[in-house]
């Protein structure tokens, strides 16, 4: 049983930030990441949609041999956590923007969230605000292209530097001192953000609580360990339209095959 992988998904090559902190913190264990690049950006698409996808993903990753299952998407863990919860036994660690911690650090108390507008308009995140930042003013930012662009145009284009100066720009007015990084692509462009904002502002990601949480699930299921540190990575797209950009991201490179759920 432990010999199995650990299975992250995204809707492309923004979870690979939080599979950067998984192996920083787990590295003995192995891990199926996939990037369902094909149906990319997921954060314009209709929450019904990203059920029945999710539900599919986690059910063929189940079938597939996973021993535990990280949503490494925030619009994913929006619209389908609780339905992939329902439909499979495997355990599940999902990720939602940190507006908890947040709330905690700000002390201007305006805080803004960067997320796609599926995150923003869900219920789970109206819930997520309700019971830790009601007191604060929370400036709820949707980044639409955004994920999209930094995928296919790269970190570094003038198509995300101009996204970014219209998405950043309402928060540094607004006197944000913590910005939730609430789409796991935004981390590849964490230090572009900073510069647009005032020095001294927080940035935010879950990569690492989100790892941390991992941990103490494998714990205490008993599934830790009894990998050899493999890692596999996988997009229902054509592999050779995003081997260039995994490598650039990911910094060394990386091989990538077709798989379909
Ligand atoms: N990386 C995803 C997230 O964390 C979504 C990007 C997209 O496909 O729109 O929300």
């Amino acid at each position: 049983m432990n010999k199995q992988s650990i299975a992250v998904f995204d809707s492309g090559l923004g979870g690979l930030t939080v599979l950067r902190a998984l192996r920083g913190r787990l590295p003995q264990e192995d891990y199926f990441y996939f990037a369902d690049t094909r149906f990319l950006p997921y954060g314009d698409r209709p929450e019904a949609f990203l059920k029945e996808r999710g539900v599919l993903i986690a059910e063929a990753l189940a079938k597939r041999g996973a021993k535990a299952l990280v949503i490494a998407c925030n619009t994913a863990t929006a619209a389908a956590a609780e339905a992939i919860r329902a439909a499979t036994a495997l355990p599940i660690v999902a990720l939602e923007p940190g507006v908890k911690p947040a709330a905690a650090l700000s002390k201007t108390g305006v805080i803004g969230v960067l997320a796609t507008t599926r995150t923003l308009q869900s219920e789970r995140f109206q819930r997520l605000v309700g019971n830790h930042a009601n007191h604060l003013r929370v400036l709820a930012q949707a980044c639409p292209g955004l994920a999209e662009a930094i995928e296919t145009q790269g970190p570094h284009s003038p198509q995300v530097a101009a996204l970014l100066d219209a998405f950043v720009a309402p928060l540094a007015a607004a006197g944000a001192d913590v910005v939730v990084l609430g789409c796991t692509h935004y981390p590849w462009v964490a230090e572009a953000i900073a510069r647009r904002m005032p020095v001294g502002v927080t940035l935010l990601d879950t990569g690492e609580p989100v790892a941390r949480q991992l941990e103490r699930l494998l714990s205490a299921t008993n599934l830790i360990g009894g990998g050899s540190g493999q890692l596999r990575v996988a997009t229902s797209g054509a592999p050779n339209k995003v081997i260039a950009t995994v490598d650039r991201l990911w910094g060394q490179h990386l091989a990538v095959e077709h798989w379909e759920p």
